[in-house]
């Protein structure tokens, strides 16, 4: 008998043409499994961390002990910030199946869009929302759509808040939400005048872990891709530096299209 552990039999070969969907899956499986299990320890580093701090009081006199708490308070940003990384890992890698249902897309645009407005207003953001109302009932997983769209969104007002809008400023800075029938397709356009992309940068945007934001985790437009793909639709950008941006989302009126029996 032998002790190696067994072969995972969930885990077909890749292909050549790189790994099956079912690899992915498993792996994702894989991965989401050890973030839970790193996740566990360092929960408990922060309890022992806030409790080491109480025993050296803020204000202490003596020039050590603000240096012991001043380490503790860089060891507990540190967990903090792991604890953020695997949630952000978790986000994306955490779609999985879709809980398809018949949506009205104009309907789960308005909710995303009136969601948003305070938003946008704070960061002097015009908000325009324009459904086409001929688009028929769909086949979605609503949550996840709405997901999608709030990434693109979110990195619309995040691109075009820094750019000092005055009160009055002509042209404002404008987010544009538009949908489209497009055959046996929706059109989703998310729309700013914000700085735009350049043409290098166009598709490199949706690499998991590309961030061009301070603060940025680099998952939001990979994880919207992934949402559009798993719906059998896509994500593209068409931007124009000084001009503004355009992501479109397509997603087809039926979803995604049966997976034959015994498929990868
Ligand atoms: N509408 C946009 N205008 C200009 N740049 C954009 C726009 N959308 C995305 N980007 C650029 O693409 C990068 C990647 O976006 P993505 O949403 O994947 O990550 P993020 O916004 O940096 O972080 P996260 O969404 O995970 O918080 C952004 O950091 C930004 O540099
Ligand atoms: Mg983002």
């Amino acid at each position: 008998m032998s002790d190696r552990p067994p072969r995972a039999a969930a885990s077909p070969a890749p292909t050549a043409a790189g790994p099956t969907r079912q690899g992915l899956e498993f792996l994702g499986a894989v991965a989401g499994g050890l973030v839970h299990e790193i996740r566990n320890p360092l929960s408990t580093m922060n309890v022992t961390l806030q409790l080491l701090e109480e025993e050296f009081p803020e204000g202490a006199a003596d020039e050590r002990s603000a240096r012991t708490r001043r380490r503790i308070r860089a060891l507990t940003r540190e967990v903090k910030r792991l604890e953020e990384i695997l949630d952000d890992f978790l986000r994306y890698a955490g779609i999985r199946r879709l809980d398809l249902a018949r949506a009205d897309l104009n309907r789960v645009l308005e909710e995303v869009t009136a969601f948003l407005l305070p938003e946008c207003t704070r960061a002097g953001v015009e908000l325009s929302f324009y459904p086409d109302r001929d688009l028929p009932i769909m086949r979605l997983d609503e949550r996840l759509v709405k997901q999608a769209v709030l990434n693109l969104m979110l990195n619309a007002v995040q691109a075009m808040e820094p750019m000092a809008p005055e009160e009055g400023r002509r042209p404002p800075l404008q987010l544009i939400v538009r949908t489209r029938l497009e055959g046996e397709r929706a059109r989703i356009d998310v729309i700013d005048t914000g700085p735009g992309i350049a043409p290098a940068l166009t598709e490199r945007i949706f690499d998991v872990y590309y961030s061009g934001r301070k603060g940025g985790s680099g998952l939001g437009l990979p994880t919207a891709r992934r949402i559009a793909e798993e719906h059998g639709g896509s994500l593209r950008c068409y931007s124009e530096p000084g001009k503004g941006s355009d992501f479109v989302l397509w997603l087809p009126l039926e979803g995604p299209a049966p997976r034959p029996e015994g498929a990868p």
